[in-house]
Formats: C-alpha cells, sequence, structure tokens
C-alpha cells in the first residue's frame, strides 16, 4: 500500500526467519506491522533504517497475508549489510510497485517459464499464484538454470512443485556438475528442447541475469514465440519506485511504473536493453 502523503515512508517488518539458499542468496521471511498486499511480479524497496534501501521482488505466495519472503543475492552495499542481519531484527518495507505478472492473459495457456540463478526469485511468486489455480492453465512448465547444484535456489521445495499438478513439470540444469548432480550439465539454453508446447497458445516468462535473458529470449523466438508472447523482467537501476527521478528509464518507459514485466515487442528496438 502507497502511502500518498509520503510515498517515501515504509512499514516495519520483523525478521521471522533467514534461510540459507545458497552460499550468496539467502531468504528472509518478513512480518509487516500492516497489511501490504502485492501481486505477483511486483517489486517493494526493502530498507534498512538508517543505512539505506534497494528494490527486490517478493518470492512468495500472494495468497499469504502472514508474511513476505525475499530472496536475496549478495550483490554490493545494501545486500551486504541485509545478508548479516538476524531473526528479531526490523527492516522497512515500502511499495509494492509495478506491474505484477498479467495472470488473467496467462489463463487457459501453456505457460513456459525460465529462470536463471536469482531471478528464481520472482518466478517462485508467480508458480505460487498458477498453483493457486492450476487447472485454469494448460500446461506450467519451469526451466531453471543454476551455476553448481550448491547454487540451486529452493532446493527443499523445487522437487515438490512438480505435484502441484499433473500439468507440471520442471527441469533444472547446471552449467558446471559435481560428483553429486545428476541433471543436465550446460547453461540453461541447453535445456530450452523437445518442447512439448502449443506455440499458439502460449506464453513465456523470463527472468535471471540479463546476459541469461537476451540468449534465453533469442533461443525462444527460434523455437517460435512471438515478441508479443515473451515476458521478461527488467530489474533496471532504480531509486525512487514511484516515477519520479528517472533512473530506471528505458525507452519511454519507467521500469518502476510501467514494468518491471515488459513484453517483448515493447522493448525490443529501444537501447541497451540488456546492459
Ligand atoms: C524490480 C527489481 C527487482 C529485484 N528483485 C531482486 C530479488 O528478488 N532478489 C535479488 O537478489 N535482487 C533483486 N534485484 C536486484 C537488487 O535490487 C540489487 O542487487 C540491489 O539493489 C543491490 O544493492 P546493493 O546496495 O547491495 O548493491 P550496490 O552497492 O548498489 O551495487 C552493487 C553492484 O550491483 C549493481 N546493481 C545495483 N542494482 C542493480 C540492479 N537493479 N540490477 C543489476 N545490477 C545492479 C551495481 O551496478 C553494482 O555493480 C531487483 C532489482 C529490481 C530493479
Ligand atoms: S526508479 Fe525513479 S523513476 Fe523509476
Amino acid at each position: 500500500m502507497i502511502n500518498m502523503k509520503n510515498p517515501y515512508s515504509y512499514i516495519e517488518a520483523e525478521i521471522l526467519d533467514v534461510i540459507e539458499e545458497s552460499p550468496t542468496i539467502k531468504t528472509f521471511r518478513l512480518k509487516p506491522k500492516a497489511d501490504i498486499g502485492f501481486r505477483a511480479g511486483q517489486f517493494m524497496d526493502v530498507t534498512i533504517p538508517g543505512v539505506g534501501e534497494a528494490p527486490f521482488t517478493p518470492s512468495s505466495n500472494h495468497d499469504v497475508k502472514e508474511y513476505l519472503d525475499f530472496t536475496i543475492m549478495k550483490a554490493g552495499r545494501v545486500t551486504n549489510l541485509l545478508h548479516g542481519m538476524k531473526k528479531g531484527e526490523v527492516v522497512g518495507l515500502r511499495g509494492p510497485y509495478g506491474k505484477g505478472y498479467p495472470l488473467d492473459i496467462f489463463k487457459g495457456k501453456d505457460i513456459f517459464i525460465v529462470g536463471g540463478g536469482v531471478g528464481l526469485a520472482p518466478l517462485r511468486a508467480l508458480l505460487y499464484a498458477l498453483f493457486n489455480e492450476v487447472d485454469d492453465y494448460n500446461k506450467i512448465i519451469l526451466k531453471y538454470g543454476s551455476r553448481s547444484p550448491k547454487d540451486i535456489i529452493y532446493k527443499s521445495e523445487i522437487d515438490t512443485w512438480r505435484d502441484r499438478g499433473k500439468n507440471v513439470s520442471l527441469e533444472v540444469s547446471c552449467d558446471t556438475g559435481d560428483d553429486t548432480w545428476k541433471g543436465n550439465v550446460g547453461l540453461v539454453t541447453t535445456i530450452l528442447k523437445d518442447l512439448d508446447i502449443n506455440m499458439a497458445n502460449a506464453v513465456s516468462i523470463v527472468c535471471g541475469p540479463p546476459i541469461m535473458m537476451k540468449f534465453v529470449t533469442f533461443k525462444i523466438l527460434d523455437l517460435g514465440f512471438k515478441d508479443t508472447q515473451v515476458y521478461l523482467s527488467m530489474e533496471k537501476n532504480m531509486s525512487c519506485g514511484i516515477g519520479k527521478c528517472g533512473h530506471c528509464r528505458i525507452g519511454p518507459y519507467y521500469a518502476c511504473k510501467d514494468g518491471p514485466v515488459f513484453t517483448y515487442d515493447k522493448i525490443k528496438d529501444l537501447p541497451n536493453i540488456w546492459d
């Protein structure tokens, strides 16, 4: 909920739990002191009071009101400090901002989701939203790429996602394997094949590092998806989050307000979209 009098004010949230996902990624389970609703794909600014803030997409089920999960990779100043925070400490939340994934458009279709690294965080929120009404979708296919087996996030639950519906399937690939890894070894693009998808009635949703999004987008266009069927999460550098500062500009759009999810046709001709 955005406070119209002071859009930069935040709601305090207690850290209920910290889950270590990988050597560089942790999931923070937060209990806000007031209700904050969100739609899968929207983002919020997480504030360390007196220190700074950074944008993150909730990774939990938007139907769960008791807590919000944020899955956060160590990248710099704010995220390093967040990684040092413990259960019982308090952060601030402002938002949600941006537009969520258009679930109404997705209904009745084959949903082809491709994630890379911590990009699985917003996609987990999307998957939970799809699982809430799993029979409303024709197929839900997830392909996830991780650098190595130890970098896979949501290890304790990822295999259970297959059981969420007969129409759900998933495959994980690691860039490099180890003795424990029995799955595919190679970039995520190497598992984007042998797809049983009705391209005429499908959408693809991609989230991950910019270089991964670029090559996955080119690959899925080769597979037969049209520009209008490809939904990309454009995590541009952001500051205000509310369409005022211009930091997140992509051509005529503000990623914070008009995105962060865009169909490829809207942005493909704009400069530097993969930077
Ligand atoms: C809409 C949105 C949703 C996001 N969701 C998540 C999420 O769910 N989980 C997660 O781990 N991260 C997410 N991010 C990225 C996250 O916001 C950045 O990692 C964070 O701002 C880094 O802050 P910092 O102070 O720790 O690093 P800084 O000290 O600010 O920067 C460290 C390095 O990261 C780069 N950087 C900073 N911000 C971004 C950015 N937005 N994209 C790419 N590089 C950046 C800087 O250029 C610098 O090289 C999201 C970003 C956006 C815009
Ligand atoms: S972050 Fe300020 S305009 Fe988008």
